[in-house]
């Protein structure tokens, strides 16, 4: 089990190593399960900064592992599809294609659209963390595209023009599409509805570590620009969602067995590639809660 802090804890040797990409390094031989002294943490805590997304290899760890090393950057988030709960452990959403009987045993169709996650709460979420649980032999990888870097390639006259602008974003902007694609998605119940009332976000935020700044808006959860008309509201969101996720962004995952990646949903959105149907495909999530973003 791993411990909240561990001050005293011997030093862990690991090696943060960039890949070959626009963003993202692999962390090698750190064990989350194992207590991190707060220089180790230190370390982990740069890197993340620096590369928004880490891949922490060959983590061979309880679920409760995962929420304890998860919960040291900050209180979780308990998804709104509460159906999706890892049993006794409410923190872990299971994101998976298997029905088993028939039912789904978890969020099957999560990242279809680039998102960062929880963008249509007023607090959304500062990192996701995910845990392979069982690969496909083929497909399942996600993409991670750099919003920094997004906005820093941005025409000036567009990014003078954006500045400053907000936008709505909604949980159920594409919730009842996705659910006539894939039946199994539940129904939402009014309780449900009522947790994820829109919220409105800075197009452009500004990352509140490390004071880049960073395009934030999305595919799936932004449906559109406040103030604006909204054939120029669509048009504009078109343009962004287009260039927001160029190749020269991306880093796409080929996940490896027991890999733990923990992205930044203040830097990243993210994609899920696809799984074919006939393949298995399990994932544990946990995500850390964020700050009003401005
Ligand atoms: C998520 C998500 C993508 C994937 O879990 O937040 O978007 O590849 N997952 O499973
Ligand atoms: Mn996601």
């Amino acid at each position: 089990m791993a411990v909240a802090t561990a001050p005293t804890a011997p030093t862990q040797t690991f090696e943060v190593r960039r890949f070959d990409a626009p963003v993202g390094a692999e962390i090698i031989g750190l064990d989350i399960s194992k207590p991190i002294n707060e220089v180790d943490f230190a370390r982990i805590h740069r890197a993340h900064l620096d590369h928004h997304v880490l891949v922490f290899r060959d983590q061979r760890v309880a679920p409760a592992d995962h929420v304890a090393f998860s919960r040291r950057f900050g209180p979780l988030e308990i998804h709104v599809l509460h159906q999706f709960q890892l049993q006794g452990q409410p923190e872990i959403l299971i994101v998976s294609n298997i029905k088993e009987k028939g039912e789904p045993i978890g969020l099957g169709d999560a990242g279809v659209y680039w998102h960062s996650d929880i963008s249509y709460k007023d607090k959304p979420s500062l990192g996701s963390l995910l845990h392979a649980q069982e690969l496909p032999s083929e497909g399942g990888d996600t993409l991670f595209a750099d919003q920094h870097l997004a906005w820093e390639a941005l025409d000036p006259a567009l990014q003078k023009r954006i500045l400053g602008l907000k936008a709505e974003h909604s949980y159920l902007a594409k919730y009842e599409e996705l659910r006539a694609r894939n039946p199994w998605r539940p129904k939402l119940s009014q309780a449900q509805i009522d947790q994820v009332a829109p919220a409105i976000q800075p197009v452009v935020r500004t990352h509140p570590e490390t004071g880049r700044k960073a395009l934030f808006v999305s595919e799936h959860f932004t449906t559109r620009i406040v103030g604006l008309p909204q054939d120029e509201s669509e048009a504009l969101l078109g343009e962004l969602f287009a260039h927001s996720v160029k190749p020269e962004f991306v880093y796409r995952h080929q996940w490896a067995p027991h890999d733990l990646v923990f992205w930044d949903n203040r830097s990243l959105m993210h994609l899920a590639a696809g799984t074919p149907d006939a393949l298995r495909r399990k994932l544990y999530r946990t995500t850390i809660q964020g700050d009003t973003p401005f």
